[in-house]
């Protein structure tokens, strides 16, 4: 995994705009998964053309558990390395690959392995939740895993005086805390994506489409939270805007979801809000736009970059990972 980008995105997101070579390309790819028994799976943050060929497109849930049950022997996950780790840690026989294994995530990265153990130790009465988004070595010291779509569900879950500790996101855990009143122990982690939405700029963008309703992800910061119609997981924004009787939206997550809910709802206006950053303002995730389609190839072409997890590793972040899919 790298480190942060500090690029602004913006020039580098761009479609294969050769139609020839793209056709080329999505053709190799459609052959290659035939032959060699391979899924794509991709998250909504992903390029519209790598959407646009996935066999699955889902969360981060719906990621962990599609991997969990395919019978394929390669998966290419399009999208960041620990979602190539769960895949690799659910699925030990098969061959995990993510096309540009330098996909890494702020958010796991804001989380070391070595620190947060120490956390834990100084908490020894604590239950242990860590979001999806860590790395396996963090999982490995995690009772329970959690992804933004059922936290709240297997957190209220627990009995009202459980003592937890909540890692890494640091938004994420001040919003659970919020709606079940808990006072979970927070890492103080975030996603930099997320986190610099402004709020000033969406109230600006309400005020020039006051129909719109207001879509956040948890990972944002609390004040865009609580002027939300809706938080959730990036399937709880599409579910909600497939639902709502609204027709403007304006959408304050990766702007990659735009793609799939614009495909589900095309009457329906999606409005991406713009980050605070003023020399970036598209708000997209340059470690999940690393992904390409000719990647893609060539990932299956030579069943390589593998994802892979220290087998000691995997069996410590296996537990907690089950244990998330049985309690969502
Ligand atoms: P979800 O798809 O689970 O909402 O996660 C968002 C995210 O930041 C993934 O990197
Ligand atoms: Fe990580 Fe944020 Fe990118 Fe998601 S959007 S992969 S949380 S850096």
């Amino acid at each position: 995994m790298g480190a942060r980008k500090e690029e602004s995105v913006c020039e580098n997101y761009t479609a294969t705009t050769d139609p020839e070579k793209r056709e080329n390309t999505v053709e190799a790819i459609n052959r290659l998964r035939r032959e060699k028994n391979a899924v794509i799976m991709a998250h909504y943050y992903q390029r519209d053309e790598i959407q646009q060929i996935a066999d699955f497109i889902g969360d981060s849930l719906a990621l962990a558990r599609k991997a969990a049950e395919t019978d394929a022997d390669i998966i290419v996950m399009a999208g960041v390395h620990f979602m190539g780790e769960t895949a690799a840690i659910l699925c030990p026989g098969k061959k995990v690959l993510v096309p540009d294994l330098e996909a890494g995530c702020s958010l796991a990265d804001s989380c070391p392995a070595d620190e947060f153990a120490e956390f834990v130790a100084a908490h020894p009465d604590h239950t242990v939740i860590s979001y999806v988004n860590t790395s396996a070595a963090v999982k490995a010291h995690t009772d329970i895993v959690v992804t933004s779509g059922n936290a709240r569900k297997i957190i209220d879950s627990l009995p009202a005086d459980e003592k937890i500790i909540f890692g890494p996101d640091r938004n994420l855990g001040d919003y659970i805390n919020r709606v079940t009143g808990r006072q979970m122990l927070l890492w103080n982690g975030c996603c930099h994506v997320h986190d610099r939405f402004s709020l000033e700029a969406v109230l600006d963008m309400k005020k020039e489409h006051p129909g719109a309703k207001i879509l956040v992800h948890p990972e944002c910061r609390r004040s865009l939270q609580l002027i939300a119609d809706k938080v959730g997981s990036t399937a709880a924004l599409l579910d909600f805007a497939r639902n709502d009787e609204a027709k403007e939206f304006i959408v304050v997550t990766e702007s990659g979801i735009l793609f799939e809910m614009q495909r589900n709802c095309p009457e329906k206006v999606f409005l991406p809000a713009p980050a605070e950053d003023a020399e970036c303002q598209c708000n997209k995730c340059e470690y999940m736009r690393l992904n390409t389609l000719e990647k893609i190839r060539l990932a299956l072409e030579q069943e390589a970059p593998v994802v892979s997890v220290d087998a000691e590793t995997a069996r410590k972040a296996l537990r907690p990972i089950k244990r998330m899919l049985e309690l969502s």
